[in-house]
């Protein structure tokens, strides 16, 4: 692997694509196996204007990073979490659906050919960011004949730009970001679509981002744009429940993981009511690109709320230190979640 690290301002990293030197590139044809494919310059792609991506958004994707970690080594976090995902979401959306070794070779290719682009040990991650869409041009609505993967990946930082401060969100029921039995727990582009407006909507307001509430039971709160929620509420530590609509985040299981066997707190998957959310001790996000973030302020559009202190929770900051801990193989990894590359 290439160790002489690119010249990036390794200090202010943010949350944008950077160029790196090459990415994945596969293609495949409805009805056949995922088997070819290879890596090319990083760069600009073509599209026919009647592809069924751009026209009706057959397109899915997934999150992951490459970690250098404390042991001078390079790793990936629970990939194969990831390649299960794809495999559903690829389903969901009539996208051919690649085994995990196809996955796992075009992801650790793409690492391992960009890693002089890995921030060095504390500095940050590669985002790795996976796509799969369909391509073929059509103008009835009907699933693409042929598709495209790509891995391409970014060296990231943070992704909210709040520095040390805790969040405040907005909690609103003007829009539902997914509707039971839809596409929510599938990572399809379209739910990313339907967040843009109200999550522009709560950065106008000054608010870092969007607590979404359920679509049918408006009383109980889902997650948010591009996260899971967990809510620190009288000695429980409690998360929405996986009922279709939201997405079974590898960060989130990872936390249920953390605090129940490492901190033995009470963990549950429930209904929590909103009244419950903003009379919490503690409230956090979690997910790949967020890591585990806490939430200080919760506004609606009568009240703000303030959590706990308004500072980040005690629990929320252990629970994060332990999964950065393990990501960089700071602690032993009780959990075999650690897939090193090299
Ligand atoms: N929820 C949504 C809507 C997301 O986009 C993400 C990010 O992937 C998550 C939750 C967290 O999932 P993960 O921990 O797998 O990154
Ligand atoms: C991730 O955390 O990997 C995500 O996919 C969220 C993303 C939309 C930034």
């Amino acid at each position: 692997m290439k160790r002489d690290l690119q010249k990036i301002d390794w200090d202010n990293l943010g949350f944008n694509p950077i160029p790196t030197r090459s990415m994945w590139k596969g293609e495949c044809s409805a009805g056949d196996e995922w088997v070819n494919g290879q890596l090319i310059p990083y760069g600009e792609i073509s599209l026919s204007p009647a592809s069924c991506v751009l026209n009706y958004g057959q397109g899915i994707f997934e999150g992951l990073k490459a970690y250098h970690t404390q042991k001078d080594r390079i790793v990936l976090f629970r990939p194969n979490k990831n390649s299960a995902r794809m495999q559903k979401s690829t389903e969901r959306m009539c996208i051919p659906v690649m085994n995990d070794q196809y996955f796992m070779d075009a992801v650790t290719s793409t690492v391992k050919d960009n890693s002089d682009f890995i921030p060095p040990f504390g500095k940050g991650s590669l985002y790795i960011r996976p796509i799969c869409f369909g391509v073929s041009k059509a103008i009835a609505v009907q699933a693409a004949t042929e598709y495209v993967f790509m891995v391409f990946t970014s060296p990231v930082g943070p992704y909210f730009k709040v520095g040390s401060k805790p969040l405040h969100l907005y909690l609103s029921d003007k829009y539902h970001r997914a509707a039971p039995k839809g596409i929510g727990n599938a990572k399809a582009i379209g739910n990313y679509s339907a967040s843009l407006y109200p999550g522009s909507m709560a950065k106008s307001k000054g608010f870092n981002d969007m607590i979404y509430v359920h679509a049918k039971n408006e009383k109980i709160i889902e997650e948010m744009g591009a996260a899971n929620l967990f809510v620190l509420s009288d000695g429980e530590l409690l998360t929405p429940k996986l009922g279709g609509s939201i997405l079974d985040g590898v960060t989130r299981d990872s936390v249920i993981t953390i605090a129940r066997d490492i901190l033995n707190l009470t963990v549950k998957e429930t209904d929590i009511e909103i009244d419950r959310l903003l009379s919490a001790d503690e409230v956090f996000c979690c997910g790949t690109a967020v890591t585990v973030t806490g939430v200080g302020k919760i506004s609606t559009d009568e009240k703000e709320y303030i959590i706990g202190n308004g500072n980040f929770g005690e629990k929320t900051l252990l629970i994060k230190k332990k999964l950065l801990q393990i990501q960089k193989e700071e602690i032993d990894d009780p959990f075999g979640w650690i897939h090193p590359l090299v």
